[in-house]
């Protein structure tokens, strides 16, 4: 008993060690990125049609094994073409409406999911897009919208819009929102006369915490107390067999050499 009581405590300090490490490894590594958005090349959320579109999932957690998913018109599907090729960048050449417009996201393992970026695709018709970034901005950052207008050739006035109310217009195409902050959150969207409307998309501010990775924590500290648990009872169950034996050795030196007085006095525990 005395060995064991040392080895016990010494078997926590490790547990505790560990499960610390996980979780510091876990918050320190998702704190030095843009916490958990896929990547979109070039960074904005809407295109034109034709135009090409790169979706990855590098960064994020710096580990391997994400893949770029996607949800079109309700349907779950791997962004590649193949399951086998969609850890890679996906690479999109000609993006076209009905396939390509939809929600981008990266997975790992069917747990592990980061935050969703919309890509809107226009059609032959529409003729001015919106250039919000796919990334979150920082706050404190200054961030330039450009309402764009296809094959332009001149200068043209756009007009900007937030939450469907007017935020102000441009001769240049460009809206600068200074230092920005939660507040200007929004859908946002533009639209020049003669060219019409452009998509509406959400623009979002991040703080720098991580939004994703709390998930693993959660998921590292369960397998920790798992692990923890199955110690404790492993331990419970090497004392009860130690006992056991005491017990039976006990029992077999009463018989053997105590045999008149154990008649008397039955084993005790
Ligand atoms: C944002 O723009 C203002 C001018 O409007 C400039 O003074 C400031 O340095 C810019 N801040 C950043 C972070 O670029
Ligand atoms: C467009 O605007 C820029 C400045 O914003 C100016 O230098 C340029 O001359 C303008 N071009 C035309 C065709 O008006
Ligand atoms: C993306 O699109 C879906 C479906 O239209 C919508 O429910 C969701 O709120 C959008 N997310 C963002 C961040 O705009």
């Amino acid at each position: 008993m005395e060995i064991k009581f040392p080895t016990i405590r010494l078997l926590f300090s490790v547990m505790n060690v560990l499960l610390l490490l996980v979780i510091v490894a876990e918050v320190s590594d998702s704190q030095t990125h843009n916490s958990g958005f896929p990547q979109v090349v070039p960074n904005r959320q809407q295109f034109f049609q034709s135009e090409p579109i790169t979706i990855s999932c590098e960064g994020l957690n710096g580990r391997t094994g994400w893949r770029v998913m996607k949800k079109i018109n309700g349907e779950v599907r791997t962004c590649a073409s193949t399951w086998e090729t969609s850890t890679g960048p996906c690479k999109i050449f000609n993006a076209y409406p009905s396939t390509d417009s939809g929600e981008y996201w990266c997975e790992m393992g069917g747990i592990q999911k980061s935050n969703t970026v919309n890509i809107t695709v226009t059609d032959l018709e529409s003729h001015v897009i919106l250039e919000v970034p796919a990334h979150p901005v920082m706050q404190g950052e200054n961030v330039t919208l450009h309402c764009r207008k296809k094959d332009a050739n001149s200068n043209y006035t756009a007009k900007f819009y937030k939450n469907g109310i007017s935020i102000g217009s441009s001769s240049s195409g460009n809206i600068m929102i200074p230092t920005v902050s939660k507040s200007d959150e929004g859908l946002y969207k533009c639209s020049i006369a003669d060219a019409g409307e452009s998509p509406e998309s959400w623009l979002t501010v991040g703080t720098g915490h991580p939004t994703v990775p709390y998930l693993e924590i959660y998921l590292g500290l369960g397998i920790g107390l798992g692990v923890l648990l199955l110690v404790i009872l492993l331990i419970l169950a090497g004392l009860f067999q130690h006992h056991k034996h005491q017990q039976t050795i006990r029992s077999h030196t009463e018989d053997t050499s105590l045999t008149p007085s154990a008649q008397n006095s039955p084993v005790s525990i």
